[in-house]
């Protein structure tokens, strides 16, 4: 259960909530029962797991935030400040005269703190609290503070960091990964071939494979987040290589075999659910290589990945690593 999504829904639920508007637009969309009871509701989600699991279950899905004017706009966040108050912006910006405006975030994301920054904005607000997360809601009346949501709108422009585009809410938006930088450091210059960049993020690891390796062929970015992918095509552009760019779900599997693939693996130290998505990376990456393929990939110290990459039938060794990093390569027998 998403809770947020749960909290937002409660919103319709009360006897003196909101009523489900004859048309609504979906910033973050995320699927529910109860929505497939509305009769236009459109989403636009940036996580193609997500993404896929809207479509799978009927909902309408804009592979652009669509443009136009809605009486309901729906925002169901992430985890970054500027992301959720770019998001915020967005909404305004599509809402009709008198439109609601309607939020969700679980409370360890700053939910409290987010409701009073809209409220700030809005000047009106109702709050549910539920779940470990707040709903809150905002009806436009004329008399917001736009000099605010110009600021938010801002936050979510593209921007750069040491000359590479990013943009708010994608990972690693303010600074490159250190991680990542160390598996940079340590690219075998002579890699060949088909490469794969599992997770590619904004394209930094793909910059220094294609930066370091003139033998390779071809490079391949698969990458969830359609926002850290478009910021990648801009990052790769005045490289002459072929590039394609994937917007996917690298779990599912991919498409065809390689000679190499780099890859930094999302994960969240603590949290087993985001360790098993990196074992997951690992198993589609040991399938997706040919017999002699290489696997480079970077990961906290303490994550216990070399079992998963033997259980995989790849043989290991590790080639550098720092006070937090190891850098692990790893064969296809
Ligand atoms: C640790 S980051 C590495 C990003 C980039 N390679 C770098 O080194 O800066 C992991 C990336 O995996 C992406 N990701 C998370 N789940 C994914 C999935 N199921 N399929 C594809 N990419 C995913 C995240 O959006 C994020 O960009």
């Amino acid at each position: 259960m998403n809770a947020a999504l749960e909290t937002l829904m409660l919103a319709f639920s009360a006897d003196d909530g909101l009523r489900v508007p004859p048309r609504a637009l979906f910033i973050g969309a995320e699927s529910h029962p109860a929505l497939g009871e509305w009769s236009d509701l459109i989403g636009w989600q940036p996580l193609k797991p997500l993404a896929a699991a809207w479509e799978r279950a009927g909902f309408p899905r804009a592979d652009d935030l669509p443009e136009g004017k809605w009486p309901l706009v729906l925002v169901l966040p992430g985890k970054s400040r500027d992301e959720a108050l770019a998001w915020f912006a967005m909404a305004r910006d599509r809402l009709e005269p008198g439109g609601k405006l309607l939020v969700a975030m679980p409370n360890t994301a700053g939910a409290g703190r987010f409701e009073k920054e809209l409220s700030k904005a809005t000047g009106n607000i109702v709050s549910i609290q539920k779940h470990k997360c707040r709903a809150f809601h905002a009806t436009e009346d004329g008399g917001w503070n736009e000099e605010i949501f110009n600021e938010w709108r801002a936050l979510g422009e593209l921007r750069e960091i040491s000359g590479f585009t990013v943009q708010a809410g994608i990972f690693s938006s303010d600074h490159i990964d250190p991680g990542s930088q160390l598996l940079a450091d340590h690219l075998p210059a002579h890699l060949p071939g088909n490469v794969a960049d599992l997770g590619a993020g904004w394209g930094f690891l793909s910059d220094a494979v294609l930066k370091r390796c003139p033998k390779i062929q071809r490079l391949d970015l698969f990458e969830a987040d359609a926002r850290a992918l478009e910021c990648a095509r801009r990052n790769l552009a005045s490289y002459p290589r072929a590039i394609t760019y994937h917007w996917h779900d690298v779990t599912t599997g991919l498409p065809e075999v390689y000679d190499v693939i780099v890859m930094n693996p999302p994960f969240h130290t603590g949290q087993a659910t985001d360790v098993d998505l990196g074992r997951a990376f690992l198993k589609v990456a040991a399938a997706s290589l040919r017999r002699g393929g290489k696997l480079l990939l970077v990961a906290n110290r303490q994550l216990p990945y070399e079992a998963a990459l033997e259980a995989s039938g790849l043989a290991w060794r590790k080639i550098a690593e720092d006070r937090i990093y190891k850098i692990l390569s790893a064969e296809k027998r």
